[in-house]
Formats: C-alpha cells, sequence, structure tokens
C-alpha cells in the first residue's frame, strides 16, 4: 500500500515541524510504553554503551538526527515504533506488559539477553508484529494461548528458554506463521494441531510425548524442515509422515519411536534430502523404500534395533552421501557397492552383527558386536 503523496507531503511537515518547534513526535501512548519497557529492566544489567543507555526521555525517541540519544534499538514510522531489536547487551528483566500499546510493531527481537518471567499475554495486542524473537533469554512460564491471536505473525523464535507447559490448542490459528522455533524449552504434552502455512518447525530439546500424529500435520503442504530430535516421541511414525508434499529435512533423533513406515513416495515425486532418526527403538528391517526417494543424501537411523540385511539399492543410491547405520543388529554381508563404487559414502555400519565387512573402510568402523551378543539377539532368550 502506497501513502498517497498529499498525506506524505503533510506528514513530513508535521515533522519538520514538531523538530523545529522542539514539540513531540513520537506518539505519546509509545512513548510511554518505551518507558515503561525501559523501567522493567535492571538498571545495572544496561552498559554504558549499550542502545538502552542512550534511551534518554529528555529528546523524542524519533527525532532525527540521533547523534547521542536513541542510537539505536528503535525503528519509527515516522511517528510510531516499528521495531524493537535490542543489542545483546545482557540486559535483565521482565517484558512489561505495556509492550502491548506499541501496537504499529513490526518486529520485536530481544534476543540474547536475560529477560525473565513470563511472556505478556497482552502481547496479542502486537497485531501487526511479523516477526517475535525472544531467543536465548530466561524466559519462563506457558507459551501464552494469546500469542496464537497474533495473525500476521511470519516467524516466532522463542527458543532457548525455560517455557514450560503445553503448547496452546490454538496454534494452529497463527494462518501467516511459516517459521515457528521452540527449541531448548521445557514443553511438554503433545504436539498440537500446527499452522498450515508453516516451512519450519523446530522444537528440538524440549519434552515433548505421545505420537507425531497426523492430524498435527494436515493441510501443512509446505513444510521443508522438522526438527524434533531430543524429545519423547514414542510409537509409529505412519507412512504419510514422508508423504508430506514439501518435506526436505527431517530430524526426530533421540527420541523413543519404536517403528518407522515408508511408502514410495507419489509418482516418485520427493524433495527429502536429509533424514536422521538415530537413538530410537525403531525395529524391523532397514526401510528400503527410502531409496525410492531420489535427492536422498543423508540418512541416519543409527542406535536403533534395526534387524535384518542392509539392501542392495541403498549401494546403487547416487544421491547418497552419509549413511549412518551403526549401532544396530544388521545381519549378513555388506553390499560390496559401498567398498567399491566411484561415490563415496561416509558414515558408519559398524557396531551391528555384519559378516565381512572390510576393516580397510572407514564404513566398517568401529568393529562389529561380539558373536554371544548377536546370537542372544537373534534367537536367543526371548525378550520379555
Ligand atoms: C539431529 O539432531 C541431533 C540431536 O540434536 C544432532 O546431534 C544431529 O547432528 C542432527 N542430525 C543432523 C543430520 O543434522
Ligand atoms: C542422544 O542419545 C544418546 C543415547 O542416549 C546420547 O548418548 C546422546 O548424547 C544423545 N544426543 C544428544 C544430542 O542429546
Amino acid at each position: 500500500m502506497q501513502t498517497p503523496p498529499l498525506l506524505r507531503l503533510l506528514l513530513l511537515l508535521q515533522i519538520i515541524c514538531f523538530v523545529v518547534l522542539g514539540q513531540s513526535l513520537t506518539s505519546p501512548q509509545d512513548i510511554s510504553a518505551l518507558k515503561a519497557f525501559k523501567s522493567s529492566i535492571k538498571p545495572n544489567s544496561i552498559p554504558p554503551w549499550s542502545c538502552l543507555a542512550s534511551w534518554d526521555f529528555t529528546t523524542d525517541p524519533c527525532a532525527f538526527p540521533r547523534r547521542t540519544h536513541f542510537t539505536c534499538g528503535l525503528t519509527c514510522s515516522p511517528t510510531r515504533i516499528t521495531q524493537l531489536t535490542l543489542d545483546p547487551a545482557g540486559y535483565s528483566g521482565q517484558l512489561t506488559p505495556l509492550i502491548s500499546q506499541l501496537t504499529q510493531l513490526v518486529i520485536l527481537d530481544l534476543s540474547d539477553n536475560n529477560f525473565f518471567g513470563p511472556i505478556p499475554p497482552s502481547i496479542s495486542s502486537l497485531t501487526s508484529l511479523h516477526t517475535l524473537t525472544l531467543r536465548s533469554n530466561s524466559f519462563s512460564g506457558s507459551v501464552p494461548d494469546s500469542v496464537t491471536k497474533l495473525n500476521n505473525l511470519d516467524s516466532l523464535d522463542l527458543s532457548h528458554n525455560s517455557l514450560s507447559g503445553s503448547l496452546p490448542k490454538t496454534t494452529y490459528s497463527m494462518s501467516s506463521l511459516r517459521r515457528l522455533d521452540l527449541s531448548y524449552n521445557k514443553i511438554t504434552g503433545s504436539l498440537p494441531k500446527l499452522p498450515y502455512n508453516l516451512l519450519e518447525l523446530a522444537m528440538k530439546n524440549n519434552y515433548l510425548s505421545g505420537l507425531i500424529p497426523k492430524s498435527s500435520f494436515d493441510g501443512l503442504t509446505r513444510l521443508e524442515v522438522i526438527e524434533l530430535s531430543e524429545n519423547s516421541f514414542t510409537g509409529t511414525l505412519q507412512s504419510w509422515f514422508f508423504l508430506l508434499p514439501g518435506i526436505q529435512q527431517v530430524n526426530l533423533s533421540n527420541n523413543s519411536l519404536t517403528r518407522v513406515e515408508i511408502s514410495k513416495p507419489v509418482k516418485g515425486n520427493s524433495d527429502l534430502v536429509a533424514v536422521d532418526l538415530g537413538f530410537n527403538k525403531i525395529e524391523g528391517n532397514l526401510p528400503v523404500n527410502f531409496a525410492d526417494h531420489p535427492l536422498l543424501s543423508s540418512l541416519s537411523m543409527r542406535y536403533n534395533r534395526l534387524r535384518g540385511s542392509i539392501p542392495l539399492v541403498f549401494s546403487q543410491k547416487k544421491s547418497l552421501r552419509r549413511l549412518f547405520l551403526d549401532g544396530n543388529f544388521l545381519i549378513g554381508k555388506p553390499p560390496v557397492g559401498f567398498f567399491s563404487g566411484e561415490g563415496f559414502i561416509s558414515g558408519s555400519l559398524g557396531d551391528n552383527c555384519l559378516q565381512g565387512c572390510p576393516g580397510s573402510s572407514q564404513l566398517c568402523s568401529p568393529s562389529q558386536k561380539a558373536y554371544s551378543v548377536c546370537k542372544q539377539a537373534y534367537g536367543g532368550k526371548p525378550r520379555s
């Protein structure tokens, strides 16, 4: 949307007028919010060289030029604050609920500081927000339900905090959201239904549990990256999962999944490039249909409970560059293609029950399991 020329001229005149007459330019509502914001930060956590130290309210925050006061941290357009991006100076304090008065804010970025306490639910008043980044602070409490009312939000990054509790059931209602990062928190419960425009989902290193439910991912045709490692997901990863049409990278390592179903991609179309399912409890054979994903270049199923032999197709697959299958109970002779082909594959087939894995190949290290361990796994004592 373009501002009409006449209106622009008027705004310009208004700005000149304010500057010349020394009157307040910034909207009073925004000034009071900024004052509240600064006063909720511990003064001894504001270094003299920092942005916040230059916030001196004897001058107007949006007045130009900014030689000594309000030198950084804020963007105005022209009388309202549209961006609050703090420097990582180690500011410590709570985020004031009065932040909600900055109703024209498009970007709020407080990353790499020491903000603590709850994310104020009133943040839902910031309906113009595109980017909300509170990464690497010490925010606690749960992700407020009201955050999901931010309909224009494109990117939400609350990673590396101490957020707990379960995720809002209305998470899906953030209809513009393309990037969601809640990694490295203490979030519990199951995955909610997710916003359908999502491209990147990251919730690594939390306490999420339960199944990876189809209902959470229904209609997510654009999702490219799924990073859910280091949680407590259980059960079967069903065949719909790798058929998500946009899917490229998946990391579900360090969970407690017990089975993986994977079918051939529809009409051979798949953008899947990298899959990490290491450190789970996956039983059964190495799923041969992974080889039908034409771009797959990196696959890890290390430290699971895989049995059976390694299908020949994996050694014939040109796209495959990294293959980690160590720490399973794979048997038989590994396909010779792994050791003779021109294509270079890195990774490991070690710590299995393989026979004749050439010790000269880096793929065969570490060494295979002891015969007795393998014998017991295959027909030794039945599992309780
Ligand atoms: C997947 O996540 C684990 C744990 O966070 C990490 O160690 C591993 O490098 C990741 N895998 C890939 C392929 O990036
Ligand atoms: C994944 O789990 C394994 C086995 O429990 C552990 O040794 C490893 O440190 C974990 N990796 C990460 C990145 O947490």
